[in-house]
């Protein structure tokens, strides 16, 4: 067990505390809900505070029996934990209805951050594989988007969420949207890894006081089928990061994780038999400069996470998510 009051915080842009790492809680199609919860409850006795839930990943209420536990027996307050969850693609036009499904689920009264989990109100179905299209998939819109936020502003004023978050932006549609917004999103949630740094995007978040989350950040060797490429590349066995866990005697991971910290982006990694050793990241030695350099050259561009079940019809290919060429597709 690690003392909780050790680990070092991020600050919001409204001066709120946030833990530096937190556990994920997307089973990948492949670890099922009892299990996630099981973790989740090992997770918060070994001292983490801070879990990233979301509606579309099928277990919020086997971890609202964890949380629920764990406040009746006084092992935690509920003010010393941050649980976030994110509106699935089908609820944007319903976001009450999502929040307090999820609030009433998790058991935990409010939410330290609700997220747009995606930018388009285009879903699928769970399990389903990367050829599946929904023929109702629209492009992004300003004003949906705006209007899904502005739903959430009202939650705020309704004392059910403390924070706004959004995932899956891009700096195109950051910039459409920045202005239009009465309260400031506190995070951004998106792909990041050491093969995956979106350093222009973080760079962006950075400047705007957004904090970024970075989702997959081991690369997610488990993540599901829909999202394996043979041409994918596996951070954890990139030689660089091989060598300077050796150094270090730990796992490839948690360097994947301290890198992630020192270059001021929150981890949330997932994980059923490791969860210990991750938090742990948070209280290592720092990696050198010279270490974090050779980290920084192992960025190739491997997005996992195409996103190629969202495309909408007429959409070219997945780049279009993405607005690659800096202008946003549809
Ligand atoms: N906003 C979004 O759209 C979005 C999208 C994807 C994910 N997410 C969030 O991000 C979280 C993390 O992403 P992810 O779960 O896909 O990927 P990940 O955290 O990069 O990888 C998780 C995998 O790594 C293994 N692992 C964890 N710690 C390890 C260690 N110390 N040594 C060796 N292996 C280790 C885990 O296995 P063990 O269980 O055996 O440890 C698990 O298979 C999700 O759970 C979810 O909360 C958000």
């Amino acid at each position: 067990m690690i003392e909780t009051k050790t680990i070092p915080s991020f600050r919001l842009y409204d001066g709120a505390a946030i833990p530096c790492i937190g556990m994920g809680t997307f089973g990948s199609d492949r670890v099922a809900p009892d299990e996630v919860a099981g973790a989740v409850a090992g997770g918060l006795r070994a001292g983490y505070r801070l879990f990233d839930c979301a509606a579309c990943y099928g277990n919020e209420d086997k971890l609202g029996e964890v949380f629920a536990g764990a406040l009746d027996e006084g092992a935690v307050k509920r003010e010393e934990l941050f649980i976030m969850s994110k509106v699935w693609n089908d609820m944007h036009r319903d976001v009450a209805a999502s929040a307090e499904k999820s609030i009433r689920e998790l058991q935990c009264g409010y939410l330290d951050m609700l997220f747009i989990h995606w930018p388009f109100p285009n879903y699928h179905a769970p399990f389903c594989d990367v050829n599946s299209r929904n023929p109702d998939s629209k492009p992004f819109s300003v004003s949906e988007f705006t209007d899904t936020y502005r739903q959430i502003e009202e939650l705020v004023s309704r004392g059910l969420v403390r924070h706004i978050g959004i995932s899956n932006m891009t700096v195109p549609k950051l910039d459409a949207v920045l202005g239009k917004l009465k309260i400031q999103p506190a995070a951004c949630e998106t792909e990041l890894h050491p093969c995956f740094q979106q350093e222009e995007l973080v760079a962006y978040l950075k400047a705007r006081d957004i904090l970024p989350i970075g989702y997959m950040p081991l690369g997610s060797p488990r993540r599901p089928e829909r999202d394996i490429l043979p041409e994918d590349v596996a951070d954890m066995e990139q030689p660089a990061l091989v060598r300077i866990a050796e150094k270090y005697s730990v796992h490839p991971a948690i360097i994947c994780l301290r890198w992630a910290l020192q270059r001021g982006v929150l981890p949330i990694p997932f994980s059923v038999h490791n969860y210990e050793a991750n938090l742990a990241s948070a209280l290592m030695p720092e990696l050198t400069q010279e270490e974090m350099r050779d980290i920084a050259s192992l960025e190739c561009g491997n997005r996992l996470v195409k996103g190629q079940v969202f495309l909408w019809p007429g959409a070219k290919d997945w780049h279009d998510l993405w607005d690659e060429d800096g202008t946003i597709a549809g």
